[in-house]
């Protein structure tokens, strides 16, 4: 009983999305398959880490200085390098105390949760978020209530609901900045608007900072931790990703990692991270003026940080496409594409029989993308991408003294012109 009750109620995360789709790729198609599905930049050459942290791992595993187990939290050069980084951007000093070493972000949101639940409690977390916090929320039996984040207002908290849904059991909210999947920067203002209500509501920020300083619009990344004085914040961030993957062979930060990390923060030079900036922003900016192409497909707020864009889908120009789980299926079989759909209960619905249930984030007939891929693939993508909309899109033809038999596609008209509906 239990395997089948957990296949189709157990939350997932945005990976399982991303293999359930590519099984239903297309085997006849020879192109190579494209995913746009997962942020997973350091497997691109043009994202590849820095030599001085691939040099710093090495020489830590030949001094023989890191091979016993590590204290639990970490050991002290490591996390006293980490809170000289961090306290760069402060106006007060971190100490190494102040630090919890963890195997990357994941673990570290898994162990703040598991330390705040309790029976009864419960946690506000975004929509749109991040699916494995809610997945760790719901694992420690913390009740979930969700907050929205609004498109129209770059992505921002709204703080009103954020008033109206805790309550004296609400332990925590959660912010992801940059955003994942919003890809918003949140100004100092908005920053310690939010700091003053969790403040007003007793409770604790857990500030999602992964892609800290990864930022390419007008809002500079401002941290989470500046606010500490108004209200308890806990940050979780992570070194990057290509690192971290290198050596996972236990539940905890492997010590030779944690030997590398006072070297590679100290040495790693401002052109490696300005260079994987550079590169993003113009992706997006390539993935900004494609999709504008594409009248199906609406960005409303271009993303200024992280490297995911929420693409709301306008369903009424497409026809044979009911939502946006059928749009990433076809578009996985007729294209070799991937794209993940925003919604969970769409998914369901294709899960709960097939495979099970998921979780993206959270909203209904919206895509999610990442740009951070090698700019052939992104070009490629798009452009296959552009062809599935032009072949799904409603076909209409003018009517009146103008272009009786032209038919065209419905995003290029006005409406109110005399537009009839060919079927
Ligand atoms: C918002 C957010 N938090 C946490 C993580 C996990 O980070 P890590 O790979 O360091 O565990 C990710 C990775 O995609 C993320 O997007």
């Amino acid at each position: 009983m239990g395997t089948n009750v957990l296949k189709t109620e157990t939350p997932t995360s945005i990976d399982d999305a991303v293999y359930f789709l590519k099984e239903n790729l297309n085997v006849g198609d020879h192109r190579p398959s494209i995913s746009f599905g997962f942020g997973d930049p350091s497997c691109f050459e043009c994202f590849r880490t820095t030599p001085i942290a691939e040099d710093a791992i090495v020489e830590a595993v030949r001094s023989a200085k890191f091979n016993s187990y590590a204290p639990t939290g970490g050991i002290l050069p490591a996390r006293r390098a980490v809170a000289d980084y961090l306290s760069r951007d402060l106006p007060y000093r971190l100490s190494p105390d102040d630090v919890y070493l963890t195997l990357g972000c994941n673990q570290a949101a898994e162990i703040t949760i598991e330390v705040l639940a309790r029976p009864g409690a419960n946690i506000l977390l975004p929509r749109p978020g991040y699916p494995d916090i809610e997945a760790y929320a719901i694992f420690n039996k913390l009740e979930i209530r969700q907050f929205d984040l609004l498109p129209e207002r770059g992505w921002e908290v709204d703080l009103d609901t954020i008033e109206a849904m805790s309550d004296e059991s609400t332990v925590a909210m959660v912010i992801i900045n940059p955003g994942n999947p919003s890809g918003c920067v949140y100004t100092y203002n908005h920053l310690n608007k939010i700091a003053e209500t969790a403040r007003k509501l007793g409770i604790v920020v857990i500030a999602d900072e992964v892609y800290g300083h990864l930022v390419y619009g007008g809002n500079p990344f401002v941290p989470m931790s500046l606010f500490a004085t108004i209200v308890p914040v806990i940050t979780l961030g992570s070194i990057a990703e290509s690192i971290n993957k290198l050596l996972v062979y236990s539940p905890f930060p492997p010590t030779l990692i944690q030997g590398a990390i006072p070297q590679i923060l100290e040495k790693t030079t401002q052109g490696f991270f300005s260079k994987t900036i550079n590169i993003l922003r113009k992706n997006l900016d390539i993935c900004y003026d494609k999709l504008k192409e594409i009248p199906c497909m609406m960005i409303t707020q271009k993303p200024e940080g992280a490297f995911f864009a929420m693409v709301k889908l306008k369903l009424l120009l497409l026809e044979d496409i009911e939502d946006d789980m059928e749009f990433c299926l076809k578009l996985a079989k007729e294209e070799s594409l991937i794209i993940l759909p925003g919604d969970r209960e769409a998914r369901n619905i294709y899960f709960l029989t097939n495979f099970h249930a998921g979780v993206t984030v959270g909203l209904k007939n919206w895509l999610l993308m990442t740009f951070a891929v090698e700019y052939s693939s992104l070009e490629d993508g798009l452009g296959r991408l552009k062809s599935f909309c032009q072949r799904h899109a409603k076909k209409y033809t003018l009517t009146g003294s103008t272009a009786v038999d032209q038919q065209i596609h419905v995003g290029t008209l006005n409406l109110a012109h005399g537009v009839e509906k060919l079927k």
